[in-house]
């Protein structure tokens, strides 16, 4: 893994927002994991003002979520679709039917779930995966305990992952209960990982995802097993690393290794 310690979350979003523009300056159809939450507003601000600027285009580009809330259709505010929309989708040069994510409101959820999965491998699986944690450690929906090996299918949202996602529900509102989300052995196949993660509420994560064991019961720490994942942080999320020094010592603020 290598893992990024940026100065505050500012320059972190700079550095990902760089990374994935060489990223797709590297192959001309691009194949995006994306993912959504609060971590990525910043960036996926970042990406549009770039393509507004005339940085980036997304023209040649295709895109695949990593999930969905089970029981919220597109159209539904809180839906990852509006999300993406809100954010990004709208904004910038994606081609129509280029963007992807399952569909919450399908009527047999497994077999979108399946699908998903098969639409992903026949666009040549992805190139570069995006990703969030969260505090129980998930990445996408693949809440602790998920297999190692899980493909893109339904799972249940734990009590602590519902409380920390109700702030993007109205009033009144309850969180889904069930998400459809890539597994871990889906994320695993991408070709390259970027995963961010700011705040102090993430440092226990990510201390248990960089330097704990591999363990289905954080999954982020199947990262570990991946060749090309990048971890970017700001220093509180890593504020909780026992090698905090040694990862400042291969990359100071960010910057290439040294040779
Ligand atoms: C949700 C998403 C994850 C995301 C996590 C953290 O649970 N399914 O992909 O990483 O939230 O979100 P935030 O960036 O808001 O902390």
């Amino acid at each position: 893994m290598k893992i990024l310690i940026l100065p505050d979350q500012g320059d972190a979003t700079i550095r990902a927002a760089d990374m994935i523009c060489e990223s797709m300056a590297a192959r001309a159809r691009t194949v995006l994991g994306l993912a959504t939450g609060g971590t990525m507003e910043p960036l996926y601000a970042e990406l549009v003002a770039r393509h507004r600027q005339g940085r980036l285009t997304f023209a040649d580009a295709r895109s695949f979520n990593l999930d969905e809330y089970v029981g919220l259709a597109p159209r539904h505010p809180q839906s990852y679709h509006s999300y993406m929309h809100r954010h990004l989708f709208a904004h910038v040069d994606f081609a129509p039917g280029a963007t992807a994510l399952p569909d919450g409101s399908a009527p047999d959820p497994d077999a979108e779930a399946d699908a998903y999965e098969a639409r992903i491998a026949a666009a040549g699986g992805i190139d570069l995966q995006l990703l969030g944690i969260g505090r129980n450690g998930h990445i996408g929906f693949n809440e602790p305990t998920s297999s190692l090996c899980s493909r893109t299918r339904v799972k249940t949202l734990t009590e602590s992952t519902r409380a920390a996602n109700a702030r993007f529900f109205a009033e009144g509102e309850e969180p889904p209960t069930c998400a459809i989300t890539m597994g871990l052995a889906t994320i695993l196949d991408a070709r390259q990982v970027l995963l961010l993660a700011f705040g102090a509420e993430k440092a226990p994560a990510v201390r248990a995802m960089i330097e704990g064991p591999v363990s289905a019961f954080t999954p982020a720490s199947v990262l570990q097993m991946h060749r090309r994942a990048t971890v970017i942080l700001d220093q509180a999320a890593a504020s909780m690393l026992e090698l905090r020094e040694y990862y400042h010592t291969v990359h100071p603020d960010g910057a290439p290794a040294l040779v």
